[in-house]
């Protein structure tokens, strides 16, 4: 067996237990060039792992595709459609993505001017900053010393027409150096991480789940969400709370007449948890910012109705409704100690499981400080699974 792995380097701020069967680091192999059988055990361990890096990675634009299509053969576009982000220029996500010419399905990302890249004269990249998406940011003194937050906590998905990618491929290029910064959540918890300079932080949905109180367990297996149509563009007016796992609710969001035509039959509703392949562990799946309603089913025959939410089943068309009941769920699980902030090195190739886990950009740099990385992601062929019966059983 050429594939072997080893725990993740967590930092001092992470929970062990909780990361127990979190993400491995995959030794003794290519990833860009993989056997059938080495691949094999990649995809098993990335549904039960849900994060896997390798170290050293030398992985051209090409590779990566091959790499992220071979966890779903038939996909063919990138997760947000191929050139669409730049063209829909109302959209909250179009600054931050360029699309390598020989290959649309890999997306340059970063900061600062980038010269002669695949293919690139020039490109000017952006890191996302808080300051363009929440509703109040840290003041200029504290950001010079090194206080930052949570960009926005999030699945990698165009949620209208197109499926949620299964996997993301991230391939570090070139990671500036800097001091650690600190994170800060500025939701009167005191909460604060210690983070790498533009770490990528994670958190496992499964982990969201299972740490639920069972009241909330019970809703969450019997409720599915509904996404606004184009929510990038639909949300793109409002701003975000400073956890950047909410948008504030105060009527800014674009009204659906004035966004991109639409149709019914693309608007996206998905079940709240999501079976994962391989452990069949649920994994609490939701983009929090893109949400507009909730429809919760009513409790199944015989399940205990003492002190149980919505027992006989509800639909949730008030954003602040929706969006409370949300984050009293998400919240927990972006506990400082819960949370995996990547400490990224150059050549890093990470794989996550894009519908297992959340994640979000952090971090602020100065514009002469370039980043460049290369993310794919791939449109899935298939929908997000939810829970089966027997798991509503269970949970309800
Ligand atoms: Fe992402």
């Amino acid at each position: 067996m050429t594939v072997q792995t080893i725990p993740l380097t967590l930092p001092p701020s992470a929970d062990p237990s909780k990361f127990a069967d979190f993400g491995r680091e995959v030794v003794g192999v290519n990833p860009g060039d993989l056997s059938p059988s080495d691949f094999a055990e990649i995809e098993q361990l990335l549904y039960k792992y849900d994060a896997l890096l390798f170290r050293n990675a030398n992985i051209s634009p090409e590779q990566q595709y091959a790499l992220t299509k071979a966890f779903d053969p038939q996909a063919e576009s990138y997760g947000h459609g191929n050139n669409k982000t730049q063209s829909t220029e109302k959209s909250i996500l179009h600054p931050d993505l360029k699309t390598i010419p020989r290959v649309p399905q890999v997306q340059l990302i970063g900061n600062g001017t980038v010269y002669n890249h695949e293919g690139l004269a020039a490109a000017a990249l952006k890191h996302p900053s808080h300051a363009t998406f929440h509703k109040t940011v840290v003041s200029p003194a504290d950001e010079a010393a090194g206080v930052t937050r949570f960009y926005r906590w999030h699945i990698d998905a165009a949620l209208y027409d197109l499926s949620p990618p299964k996997v993301t491929t991230l391939y570090a290029i070139h990671v500036p150096q800097g001091p650690q910064q600190t994170c800060r959540y500025d939701d009167r918890t005191g909460d604060v991480l210690p983070v790498p300079l533009g770490t990528t932080a994670f958190v496992s949905g499964r982990t969201m789940f299972d740490i639920l109180p069972r009241v909330l367990q019970s809703v969450a297996v019997r409720a599915r969400v509904r996404y606004a149509p184009h929510p990038y563009v639909w949300m793109a007016p409002a701003a975000a709370h400073s956890t950047g796992l909410a948008i504030e609710t105060e009527g800014k969001e674009r009204p659906l007449a004035e966004l991109p035509s639409w149709v019914e039959d693309k608007v996206k509703v998905f079940p709240v948890t999501w079976k994962n392949p391989v452990t069949g562990a649920l994994h609490f799946q939701v983009h929090p910012c893109a949400a507009q309603e909730l429809h919760v089913d009513p409790l199944p025959d015989g399940a205990p109705r003492e002190g149980a939410l919505y027992p006989d089943g509800a639909h949730l068309t008030d954003l602040k409704e929706v969006r409370d009941l949300l984050y009293k769920m998400q919240r927990p699980a972006i506990a400082p100690n819960l949370v995996y902030p990547h400490d990224w090195k150059e050549k890093d190739l990470v794989l996550f499981h894009n519908r297992g886990l959340l994640h979000t950009v952090v971090g602020a740099f100065r514009p002469d400080q370039v980043r460049a990385f290369h993310q794919c992601n791939l449109a899935a062929s298939d929908e997000p699974v939810g829970p089966t019966t027997e798991d509503v059983r269970r949970y309800a």
